[in-house]
């Protein structure tokens, strides 16, 4: 067992990161007693504890119904800020004052690319990174080469096995039961290959533009945001082969193996878009070339995926907001029983909500009332929210985890390369975005891809 963390460090403390995810899940952990450390804040801008206090309040209150004085008195008491420049060594040597009882700080890097080598340099100058952990978060660069760079960085100061990656779908519950689904049931593991699967459809939909968040995005665009890290996440769960035992080490050796299988992405099988009125929003160049939606057909070249597409499609201001994965298996050999008239036809339909209103629905088909022999499709559904009640967020488990040095939850540093190899193909296309209607389901080229996408349930 490893030693738990004994303080928490946020750099980039004022950043959208902390405020909608890190504040909510420090506060949770406060009131199930996983927390009771120093919290420093440290950012650039100048403020002191109260600010930082007024803004932690803020973000819970933002998420959770009713706020617990009691509990949030007891994070508050922890919370403190260093402001500093982060090219600047006193920043590194008051943290390190302040850390002086701490054996075993953990420090959360939500902090943009260009100053990461800074701020790791800074952490190993004052020997504070010979003692603490590193949880670093996505953008993991801009590609293979920056990441690789990145890597190399990080490596330069912290042992390997006290770097945490986040890519914060693997810390949903949702996300993991894809893999106690395959693996804890008998059931669907023997027709899980490309005998009796047609096609899988990943969908991570959201109904809501940029918000507030164009500036940024617009730098980096939907491939690099959410496909390259948390589609091919999902995507490794799907498709992963049963991993040698139930060690960490032989899940996260499974999850890189099945990546490591997946072809380079082709930019003749990708549809780029961008919603109608991207341009004109704050922060995003006149002649912008990003991508608020990508869709395109990935391949696993083993044995068992030969033949079998994956359509994965993600964008902004599309009808609604759900992240699904839909198995569609293949038609009845021998159709005896016609589809009832109007319906969509005989093929099995696993799909999992990973979303809100997470769960799985599977569509069997059942006889259509009345004297025609006709079937129906019809719904066997588990809807995890009725049957678990609330569950833990992900930025919660995630955090709790690398204050505890598991990392099951976490992607090795091969994972991410393997994502960037994947995708680099398709990153910064000269080919012009294709413009789509704000609440359409993107271009329409990106329909003829898949040859009949199913509609998600949106939430
Ligand atoms: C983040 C992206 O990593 O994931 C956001 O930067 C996106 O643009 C978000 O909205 C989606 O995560 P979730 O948990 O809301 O599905």
């Amino acid at each position: 067992m490893h030693m738990r963390s004994d303080a928490v460090v946020l750099f980039g403390v004022t950043g959208d990161l902390v405020s909608k995810k890190l504040f909510p899940a420090l506060y949770e952990l406060t009131r199930r007693d996983r927390l009771d450390v120093p919290v420093i804040g440290v950012a650039r801008s100048p403020w002191d504890d109260q600010q930082l206090v007024t803004m932690a309040r803020k973000s819970v209150t933002e998420v959770t119904d009713e706020i617990d004085d009691e509990t949030f008195d007891r994070l508050a008491d922890n919370l403190s800020m260093i402001s500093g420049n982060y090219a600047d060594p006193t920043t590194y040597q008051r943290l390190a004052e302040r850390l002086r009882d701490a054996e075993r700080p953990v420090f959360y890097l939500a902090i943009p690319p260009a100053v990461f080598g800074s701020v790791v340099e800074g952490l190993a100058a004052v020997g504070l990174a010979d003692r603490g952990r590193a949880i670093v978060e996505k953008p993991f660069g801009r590609d293979l080469e920056s990441s690789r760079e990145l890597e190399r960085t990080l490596a330069s100061a912290f042992a390997s096995e006290r770097v945490f990656r986040i890519d914060h779908y693997l810390g949903k519950e949702a996300v993991e039961s894809l893999y106690a689904f395959r693996f804890a049931n008998r059931l669907f593991e023997p027709l899980w290959n490309n005998e009796h699967i047609d096609n899988i459809q990943v969908t991570l939909a959201e109904g809501f533009g940029t918000q507030g968040r164009a500036g940024f995005y617009d730098t980096v665009g939907a491939t690099r945001d959410v496909l390259q890290n948390h589609i091919l996440q999902v995507v490794a769960l799907i498709a992963m082969e049963a991993p040698a035992s139930e060690d960490t080490a032989a899940f996260r050796e499974a999850e890189a193996a099945v990546l490591r299988q997946v072809a380079p992405l082709s930019p003749e099988s990708t549809v780029r878009g961008q919603y109608a009125g991207y341009r004109d929003e704050p922060g995003v160049a006149a002649d912008s070339n990003t991508e608020t939606f990508v869709s395109t057909r990935l391949t696993v070249d083993s044995p068992r995926w030969a033949g079998v597409p994956f359509y994965l499609r993600t964008g902004k201001s599309l009808p609604g907001t759900a992240t699904e994965v839909v198995v569609e298996f293949k038609q009845p050999q021998r159709p005896l029983i016609p589809a009832e008239r109007g319906t969509v036809g005989l093929a099995n339909l696993l799909r999992f909500r990973l979303g809100r209103g997470d769960g799985i629905t599977m569509s069997i088909q059942a006889k259509s009332p009345g004297a025609e022999v006709a079937s129906r499709p019809v719904d066997l559904s588990v809807d995890f929210g009725a049957a678990f009640g609330r569950r833990q967020e992900a930025y919660e488990r995630l955090l709790d985890d690398a204050m505890d040095g598991q990392h099951l939850r976490f992607a090795r540093a091969e994972t991410i390369e393997q994502e960037w190899r994947i995708v680099e193909p398709i990153l910064d296309l000269s080919t012009a975005v294709q413009s789509y209607e704000k609440g359409s389901w993107g271009p329409a080229d990106a329909d003829a891809l898949a040859g009949g996408w199913h509609t998600p349930d949106l939430r």
